[in-house]
């Protein structure tokens, strides 16, 4: 699947785009090791959180749904799940394979974790080695990556462990492990990461200790479902955030927007480049903040990232690269060498897509140096990367020529419908099939 699109517009209007990926994983998970039903409405119906919901039913999980968004979870309490037949296939999507590791680590059974090419090269050591000092037995290729084959452990035991990088799949993971540990098990982050495991766990009923960047649970009590409302996904905002800043005459409303201060750095950033981003209707919806956001364009100015908001944006660098090109002056970003280990190598893949279109960005190992001005058209090449692809669309709004961007089909996985949103608030987008 390819993307064409013809550069100019604005982007105008009110919009929703789907539900938060990491909150609709963690609503499947939390809700399946639940005792009782777990009713989830804003559910992501992309291919990632479909591959967990299906990990989980192969497991005797009942689950009705999704449809419009509703999901019923008939938790099997903590100990009630059933081994699968054959390997679970978590597709594109490192929060299921890392988040589940940790899940699976303390069950009764054996069972396999394998990925598509892109997730079998993410690391999984950062994963795999804290699980074994708290007793689990995975095992990795020898490059520490997919498959995994997670064997029954005796019992787990709960550690204290400082994570080396700032990851909140590692940190979910451990918690998700600590639940089926002896003890008590604690993760301190160099940096703050989203805390949504945190915040659902305490949504179920589990009691979770946080000390600044300290996180503790204890093993052994119990789930108890609830009601999940997943609030709109600020990643999928992010590229109507940045596309109606660049693009003028753009008026537009997103809604219903998730505003957790540990997401909100593509905000933050935005605002320090001048964006005009406008926050309404702050509410609490399961224990998450959500606003709507009123985006208005603006002359976006070159800026030095500080290097503290990289973990809260880490999935919107890649269209915060597109701001830039569209910026006076210069950005600049470091302490960003994760990008290059997420479904593409991030920093690479940017400025090779930026590069084309006649935009001066030079990688760096931990980020990249970009020089905003006027860009041309030419053709994309995502590597599969759903944001990349997504980023790219955006920038047409700014480019001089259309844009072709290739191997769009994992679109998918994050925003199901993005072309026909991005469409309607006016960015001129076709899908066409690649032969
Ligand atoms: C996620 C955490 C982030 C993010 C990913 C989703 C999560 O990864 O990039 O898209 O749901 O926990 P890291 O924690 O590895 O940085």
């Amino acid at each position: 699947m390819r993307f064409i699109v013809q550069p100019g517009g604005a982007l105008v209007g009110r919009l929703r785009v789907p539900g938060d990926k990491s909150i609709s994983h963690r609503s499947i998970m939390l809700g399946a090791i639940a005792d009782g039903l777990t009713e989830i409405h804003g559910f992501l119906e992309g291919r990632d959180a479909l591959a967990t919901l299906n990990a989980f039913r192969r497991m005797g999980v009942g689950i009705e749904g999704p449809g419009d968004g509703r999901v019923r979870v008939h938790g099997v309490g903590l100990g009630g799940l059933r081994p699968p037949e054959g390997p679970l296939d978590l597709v594109n999507s490192g929060t299921s394979m890392r988040l589940l590791c940790g899940l699976l680590a303390g069950q009764g059974f054996e069972v396999t974790l394998v990925g598509d090419v892109s997730l079998s090269k993410r690391p999984m050591r950062r994963v795999t080695e804290p699980l074994g000092l708290m007793g689990a037995h995975i095992e990795t290729s020898p490059e520490g990556t997919a498959p995994l084959v997670i064997r029954p452990a005796k019992e787990l035991r709960g550690i204290d462990y400082a994570l080396p990088v700032a990851s909140a799949q590692v940190k979910s993971c451990l918690l998700l492990a600590g639940l089926y540990a002896q003890g008590e098990t604690c993760v301190t982050e160099p940096a703050l990461t989203r805390d949504h495991t945190e915040r659902m766990l305490a949504g179920f009923g589990y009691e979770v200790r946080r000390d600044g960047h300290r996180v503790c649970v204890s093993g052994g009590a119990r789930l108890r479902a609830c009601g999940i409302d997943v609030p709109a996904d600020i990643s999928s905002a992010a590229f109507f955030l940045v596309g109606a800043s660049v693009a003028p005459g753009s008026d537009l409303t997103l809604e219903h927007v998730g505003m957790n201060p540990t997401r909100d750095g593509v905000i933050q950033i935005l605002r320090l480049m001048g964006a005009d981003i406008e926050v309404a209707n702050p509410r609490q919806v399961s224990g998450e903040p959500v606003a709507d956001l009123r985006v208005r364009s603006a002359s976006l100015r070159g800026i030095r990232i500080p290097e503290d908001l990289v973990p809260l944006a880490i999935d919107e660098l890649p269209v915060l690269f597109v701001a830039a090109a569209c910026a006076e002056g210069e950005t600049l970003l470091s302490g960003a060498e994760e990008l290059r280990v997420k479904e593409s190598d991030r920093i690479q893949v940017m400025a090779d897509g930026l590069g084309g279109l006649g935009v001066t960005a030079e990688p760096t190992p931990d980020g990249i140096r970009i020089q905003g001005g006027p860009f041309g058209g030419g053709r994309i090449y995502s590597q599969g990367d759903h944001r990349i692809a997504m980023s790219f669309a955006m920038a047409a709004l700014r480019a001089a020529a259309p844009i072709t961007i290739e191997d769009c089909a994992n679109v998918d996985t994050s925003f199901p419908g993005f072309i026909g949103l991005a469409a309607q608030a006016g960015l001129a987008v076709r899908a066409e099939q690649s032969l």
